[in-house]
């Protein structure tokens, strides 16, 4: 009987283990036709960026990030590095900028989600961050912010990047 018992339990489960491999298998495919095309964005919160308001980016980057960041070509560090250019640019790469340990060794670069998740909650992001910055809770701001900071350049990067 009890033989019995484990025979089914391990049969079911290796049915779950079965189905849960091809979800992943299934929504690695989909996220693969996703990316094939270059126009294309991909997971997250990136699906926003196709509807950001670019306007509206730059006020919710007057308002909340131009204390401490400039935004223009060359533009001196403050508090903050600066940030022209910065969308698909390296962590933590900006000349003459002292950062946190935390953020130096990061090591990678500013994505679209990358950035999103930064900008929801700094410290979450980097615990030792020194960005006294609380977060933006709403999505469709962070997209707007994002697009906005996206357009800091002389060639700014496809949606596709992440
Ligand atoms: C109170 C000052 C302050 C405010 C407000 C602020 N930041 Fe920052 N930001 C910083 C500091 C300081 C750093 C460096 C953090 C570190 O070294 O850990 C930083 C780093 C960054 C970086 C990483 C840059 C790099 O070169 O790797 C990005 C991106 C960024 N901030 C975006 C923003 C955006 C977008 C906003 C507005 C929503 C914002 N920040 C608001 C102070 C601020």
């Amino acid at each position: 009987m009890n033989q019995i018992h484990l025979f089914s339990t391990r049969s079911g489960y290796l049915r779950l283990l079965l189905s849960v491999g091809f979800i992943i298998a299934a929504a690695l495919f989909v996220s693969w036709t996703a990316t094939a095309d270059d126009g294309a964005i991909t997971a997250g919160m990136t699906a926003h960026l196709g509807t950001a308001d670019v306007g509206n980016g730059e006020k919710l980057f007057k308002r909340r990030c131009r204390a401490c960041h400039t935004n223009t070509k060359d533009g001196p560090n403050k508090t903050g590095p600066n940030l022209w250019n910065i969308v698909g640019k390296e962590q933590g790469a900006k000349e003459g900028y002292r950062y946190s340990n935390g953020l130096k060794g990061l090591g990678g670069h500013w994505g679209f989600e990358e950035l999103d998740r930064f900008i929801t909650r700094p410290m979450d992001y980097i615990a030792d961050t020194r960005m006294a910055f609380p977060g933006l809770r709403k999505a469709s701001e962070r997209a707007d912010l994002i697009a906005y900071l996206r357009s800091l350049s002389d060639a700014p990067v496809p949606f596709s990047l992440n």
